[in-house]
């Protein structure tokens, strides 16, 4: 069965990170974040994958150079311009030749819902479609979708009003979509499958929907995005979303060739290569590959991207320091700050949720 993924965002509330690289090629934890979503379609027999790709193509290109991840064969649906949703799977399905019921996948949705027993449902039911909902405590930032007893969708209502929504379970970015679906999309523009495709098709009767309370994230937001790492970390998700190398403490993930000198908390990774000097303390972390932690350094809640340097006594706290960037000595960084990719900042600076550089 084929997946389309839709990969075309600009990642507009990660930036200054996201100029340099997309969204899903962020590492969660120690792979990308696009890695993550193909190998739980690869445990749930997908066997090919539609990467609908629009900002930064060659990103995904350059790092999936074989065509292929996973074991799942991949294809690219690159859009001349950013066709929105619905848009974007109908030119996928279309360059790629998706013939057969298929699947739809927001690319920044990290999760272990079961799409098995979403394909089942859907067979079940014969819609033209079924989406995957789950419950959040504010629907007001999703798309919300109630439905009735049968589990026909009655409306689809994209962000709501802070205290509008009907109910708390909302479109959680994963669909079976039958190809006549792609009919109801017009050509030529901008379609949103939220605003314009599943309203339509809830009208007509033939949209179902199934609700899971598996692991569910959107990674969109700074805070979500260290979230996902942490809660890999804290083990709320299935092994296989683990990092490869050995617990080495309880819940604290070290390649064998990093050097730890510092202490080592729990909820922590440590990539191949990195140097955490003595003195410095990690807890609830990521700390990335050849990433240097110098001595009496302080991180936690944080993600340290490939290469970065964190300088001597330095703070970070609830942070993302971009690949390669340079935070000097005791520099105090914290509140979902974000620092681009190969950033200095200079040493004793403060930053509390900011972009750095900013725009
Ligand atoms: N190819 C392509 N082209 N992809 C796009 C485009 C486009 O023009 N616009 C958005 N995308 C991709 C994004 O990269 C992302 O993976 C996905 O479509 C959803 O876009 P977001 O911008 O992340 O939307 P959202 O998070 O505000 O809302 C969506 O996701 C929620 C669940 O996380 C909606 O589908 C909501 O209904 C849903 O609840
Ligand atoms: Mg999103």
């Amino acid at each position: 069965m084929d997946a389309i993924v839709l990969v075309g965002g600009e990642g507009t509330r990660l930036r200054p990170l996201t100029y340099d690289i997309p969204k899903q090629m962020l590492p969660i934890v120690d792979r990308s974040m696009i890695e993550h979503v193909v190998g739980w379609l690869a445990r749930h027999g997908i066997d090919r994958v539609v990467l609908s790709v629009g900002y930064r193509p060659d990103a995904f290109v350059e790092a999936f150079p074989e065509g292929e991840l996973c074991g799942v064969r991949l294809a690219y649906a690159v859009e001349p311009e950013p066709l929105d949703t619905a848009g974007a799977v109908a030119f996928a399905a279309e360059s790629a030749s998706v013939r057969d019921t298929f699947l739809v996948l927001n690319g920044d949705v990290l999760t272990d819902f079961d799409l098995g027993s979403l394909l089942e449902f859907h067979r079940d039911r014969g819609g033209a479609a079924t989406i995957g909902l789950t419950p959040v405590a504010d629907p007001s930032s999703f798309g919300v979708v109630p439905t009735d007893s049968e589990s026909r969708v009655t409306a689809f209502i994209e962000k709501p009003a802070p205290g509008t929504a009907p109910t708390n379970l909302i479109n959680a970015g994963c669909y079976v979509l039958e190809p006549s679906v792609l009919e109801l999309v017009p050509t030529g523009r901008r379609v949103s499958i939220e605003r314009e495709t599943f309203p339509a098709l809830a009208e007509h009767g033939v949209l179902y929907a199934l609700s899971s309370d598996a692991y569910w994230i959107d990674t969109g937001t700074p805070e979500k995005f260290v979230r996902a790492s942490l809660d890999v970390l804290h083990g709320l998700r299935t092994a296989a979303s683990l990092p490869s190398v050995p617990e080495s403490a309880r819940g604290a993930f070290v390649d064998p060739s990093a050097l730890v000198l510092g202490r080592v908390g729990p909820a922590t990774f440590v990539g191949r290569g990195a140097l955490i000097a003595e003195g410095s303390e990690i807890a609830d972390s990521v700390v990335s590959e050849d990433a240097v932690v110098e001595a009496g350094a302080r991180i936690s809640g944080s993600v340290v991207m490939a290469g970065a340097r964190i300088g001597a006594r330095a703070v970070l706290e609830s942070s993302i320091v971009g690949p390669g960037a340079d935070v000097g000595p005791s520099c105090n960084v914290s509140g979902f700050s974000v620092l681009g990719a190969r950033c200095n900042l200079e040493a004793g600076s403060t930053l509390v949720a900011a972009r750095f550089p900013s725009e």
